[in-house]
């Protein structure tokens, strides 16, 4: 089979890329991470995609004149190695049309909360604030809106009252770890159906 060429977008420490990464490296997932996006060149995860041999491109967006520009280039570096899909993971940045409408359908986005709950930022915040005794994780086709795309898989986390944005964001990111790249080896397995404003799964012939 043609290898599978994914991007991963990540602005901060990069746990998600690492699941990723690590998935790949455990043979679990067969797809190549062939660049990594990051908008902070001083971030964990641009260390951990050196140690995984993974090329990036580390930009500052002050340089440029504007969001558009900056997306430009994404895109030519994109196409340049002919990515089959976009995995925003961690990456803390409104995209714009540069980006989406070329790349509507290949782009998904993970998000620590049930969408459509608290989109945007500080997520596990909102949740605490509140009040939710179940919150979660979202995974997403990325469309022009902020948390808004098509989704594909949702998984609940309870929140204990205990619970601080520490303790429940660690939670959270137990479970993006086993979601995410599970969700892109359902897309590399064309198990994910999108239509319209939905997506279905389509399970094997084994049921699975
Ligand atoms: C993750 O929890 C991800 O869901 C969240 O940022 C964190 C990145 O963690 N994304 C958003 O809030 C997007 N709105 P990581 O850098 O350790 O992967």
């Amino acid at each position: 089979m043609k290898p599978f060429r994914i991007a991963v977008f990540a602005s901060g420490t990069g746990s998600n890329f690492q699941a990723i990464a690590d998935a790949v490296q455990a043979g679990k997932l067969d797809v190549r991470i062939e660049l990594l996006v990051c908008d902070r060149p001083k971030a964990l995860v641009v260390e951990r995609a050196e140690r995984a041999g993974v090329p990036v491109f580390a930009f500052r967006p002050k340089e440029y004149a504007s969001r558009e520009q900056y997306e430009a280039e994404i895109l030519q570096r994109l196409r340049e190695r002919e990515i089959d899909l976009v995995v925003m993971a961690g990456y803390m940045r409104l995209i714009t049309p540069v980006l989406v409408e070329p790349l509507y359908g290949r782009m998904i986005n993970i998000h620590p909360s049930l969408l459509p709950s608290f989109p945007g930022l500080h997520a596990v915040r909102q949740a605490l604030e509140h009040g939710v005794k179940v919150t979660g994780v979202t995974v997403h086709y990325v469309d022009g809106g902020m948390d808004t795309g098509p989704i594909i898989a949702q998984r609940a986390v309870a929140v204990e009252p205990e619970d601080t944005e520490e303790t429940l964001s660690a939670k959270i990111h137990t479970v993006e770890h086993e979601l995410l790249p599970s969700v892109i080896r359902w897309i590399r397995e064309g198990r994910v159906r999108l239509e319209g404003k939905t997506t279905t799964y389509v399970k094997d012939g084994m049921g699975q």
